[in-house]
């Protein structure tokens, strides 16, 4: 009989809950191992050093815990650390071993959405830092204008469940402005991070209506249902009995009841280690 795995989803924490939830609505016959790092969270504001070992180490867990395919669920993951565990990490595991990473998805759509060719991205400090963003639209889009402002208060908003308070406005609309004031073209803002479509409410409230913002969830769940069917020597080793777990490496209570929340559904997780 043939082998076939789980999944892997990641994130510092909570956020790409967000991510899983459009795979599953675009994929909902396979199984899914959701890994959050909450007990590290946020990886924002972290260095390149830091974050590429602590998804170095998400990653490998997964593995070691029967995935074959795993997604970085977090830009900052995804910024900091993809590329070296691509070119480096995955010489270890052997060629059925994959990791995609969220932000590339989100740019190579990124031209369908924006009739000014002016885009702004909302993100941590880290993905800010790295410039992913602008290298990868730039890439597929030469012609446009990328301005991008950073929100480090945003995930701990999230992640503290402050989210919707009425203190977290004055930090929503801050860093709005400050991204409108960059750029007056704008039309289309990329949520650049995955806990920020928790903050969508306060969101919308702050920037003008004609701008379109968009989340990463459904662009990424069409993209990967793309890249499986593209893909069948991959798609071969994924399990189809539409199953979730969750993992956390912090307390499982705690998880379970923001996890419940953002995810909309009852969660029960999992506590882990990595060493
Ligand atoms: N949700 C993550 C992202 O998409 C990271 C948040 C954090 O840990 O700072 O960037």
């Amino acid at each position: 009989m043939k082998q076939q795995y789980p999944i892997g989803v990641f994130d510092s924490g909570f956020g790409g809950l967000t991510v899983l939830n459009s795979i599953i609505q675009s994929l909902p016959q396979y199984d899914y191992i959701y890994l959050g790092d909450n007990a590290r969270t946020p990886y924002g504001n972290r260095s390149f050093e830091t974050v590429y070992e602590y998804t170095r180490e998400a990653v490998d867990w997964l593995f070691k815990n029967n995935c074959r395919l795993v997604i970085l669920a977090c830009n900052t993951a995804s910024a900091k650390a993809l590329r070296n565990i691509q070119q480096k990490d995955l010489l270890n595991y052997g060629p059925q071993h994959k990791v995609l990473g969220i932000i590339r998805p989100v740019t190579e759509a990124i031209d369908s959405y924006s009739k000014t060719k002016h885009v702004g991205i909302l993100a941590t400090q880290g993905t800010v830092n790295s410039e992913s963003y602008i290298i990868e639209i730039k890439k597929f889009f030469p012609e446009m204008t990328v301005v991008q402002e950073a929100c480090p208060i945003w995930v701990p908003l999230v992640e503290t469940l402050e989210y919707k308070s009425t203190g977290a406005d004055y930090f929503v609309k801050k860093h709005i402005d400050q991204l409108l004031k960059k750029d007056s073209l704008i039309d289309t803002i990329v949520l650049g991070c995955t806990h920020y479509p928790l903050l969508i409410d306060k969101i919308r409230k702050f920037v003008p209506e004609y701008i379109q913002i968009i989340s990463q969830g459904s662009i990424v769940g069409n993209k990967l249902a793309d890249y499986l069917e593209r893909h069948p020597e991959i798609e071969n080793l994924c399990s189809q009995n539409a199953s979730v777990q969750f993992y956390t490496t912090d307390s499982s209570d705690s998880f379970n009841i923001l996890a419940s929340e953002f995810f909309e559904k009852e969660i029960s997780s999992i506590k882990v280690a990595f060493k």
